[in-house]
């Protein structure tokens, strides 16, 4: 990894909307203003057998599997849930834990956290770049993604909200063209969703993999199997109660309601608001967009990078 974020050091960097730029960083595109950070992360953090990390690539339900992990291993969380965004509860490394210093923030376990002994973290880092840190400890990773092509959607819808005030909207076809290309941040997607990938094959004991469509079509068992793999299985007679519980206060309807989700207010740490995280919530939504004719290039461009491997999509 690079020293520094000078645009000398980077291989190349492009365009990605507006003026900003993304610098190419070991084969992967990065936000400028995370890459000295990504790099600390690399460099420093340690994470300890105990640890749980969420790994995804940006848009595919990243702060859905935060509210499921968080409640998953603090039963009864519904209350923290109400008043507090995901991200506000489990930090992303890269953005919240080392965004300025290699003494990493917010390394203890939350106070209010019922299981003291797990550190929660997430991170949009590809695997490609955090492999010695990963495959250094025992953590457990929960990897998440999502139909490139609902991705592709979200992403647009995120950015043209990120610049509406400044530059009107970003055209479909330009967000569509850099997501094949692989200049999104952390992209190219398919590259960051194969790295994991081949990590839960590796190492199933250490990484769950699972897709937002599996888990919007049976989320009970899911979670379910979640906390098995985290070593916090659902027991008890009332357990199919627990399980309901968790997944309904998780649920789109249930989170995006609370006043902390719907506020217009921004986070210390990112310019756009809390209630920029819900949108939709749904499986599917791409069709309401795409043109068969970019569904026809972005199916054939899926064949050919996921396929060969096995994984479908
Ligand atoms: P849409 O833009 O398609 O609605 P991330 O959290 O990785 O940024 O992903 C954001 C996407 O997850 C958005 O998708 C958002 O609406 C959706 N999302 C957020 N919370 C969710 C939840 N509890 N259940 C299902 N989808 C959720």
């Amino acid at each position: 990894m690079m020293e520094n974020s000078d645009l000398e050091m980077w291989s190349s960097k492009e365009k990605w909307w507006g003026d900003n730029c993304l610098g190419r960083v070991d084969g992967f595109w990065l936000l400028p203003q995370f890459i000295q950070s990504i790099d600390r992360v690399v460099k420093h953090f340690k994470p300890l057998p105990s640890d749980i990390i969420l790994a995804s690539f940006p848009k595919t339900g990243t702060t859905w599997l935060k509210s499921l992990l968080y409640s998953i291993i603090n039963r009864s969380s519904k209350h923290r849930l109400a008043t507090k965004n995901p991200h506000e509860l489990i930090p992303i490394l890269e953005v919240q834990v080392y965004a300025t210093s290699n003494e990493p923030l917010m390394l203890t376990p939350s106070s209010s956290s019922i299981n003291r002994s797990r550190r929660l973290f997430s991170t949009h880092i590809p695997y490609q770049l955090l492999a010695k840190t990963l495959d250094s400890s025992e953590c457990r990773v929960v990897y998440v993604t999502r139909n490139p092509k609902d991705t592709l959607i979200s992403t647009w819808h995120f950015v043209n909200k990120w610049i509406k005030a400044k530059e009107g909207s970003w055209p479909l076809e330009v967000a569509t063209d850099k997501f094949c290309r692989g200049v999104i941040p952390c992209g190219p997607y398919y590259d960051h969703v194969m790295g994991y990938k081949k990590l839960s094959l590796e190492k199933p004991n250490n990484l769950f993999f699972i897709t937002y469509e599996e888990l919007m079509d049976d989320p009970k068992t899911h979670v379910k199997k979640l906390a098995e793999f985290l070593g916090c299985p659902f027991i008890g007679e009332d357990r199919e109660e627990q399980v309901e519980e968790v997944v309904k206060s998780c649920s789109f309807e249930v989170l995006r309601n609370h006043e902390v989700n719907k506020s217009g207010e921004s986070p210390t740490w990112f310019p756009l608001p809390y209630n920029s995280f819900f949108r939709k919530g749904a499986v599917g939504d791409h069709k309401n967009y795409l043109t068969d004719e970019t569904i026809d290039r972005i199916d054939t461009l899926t064949r050919e990078k996921f396929h060969s491997s096995g994984f479908m999509y």
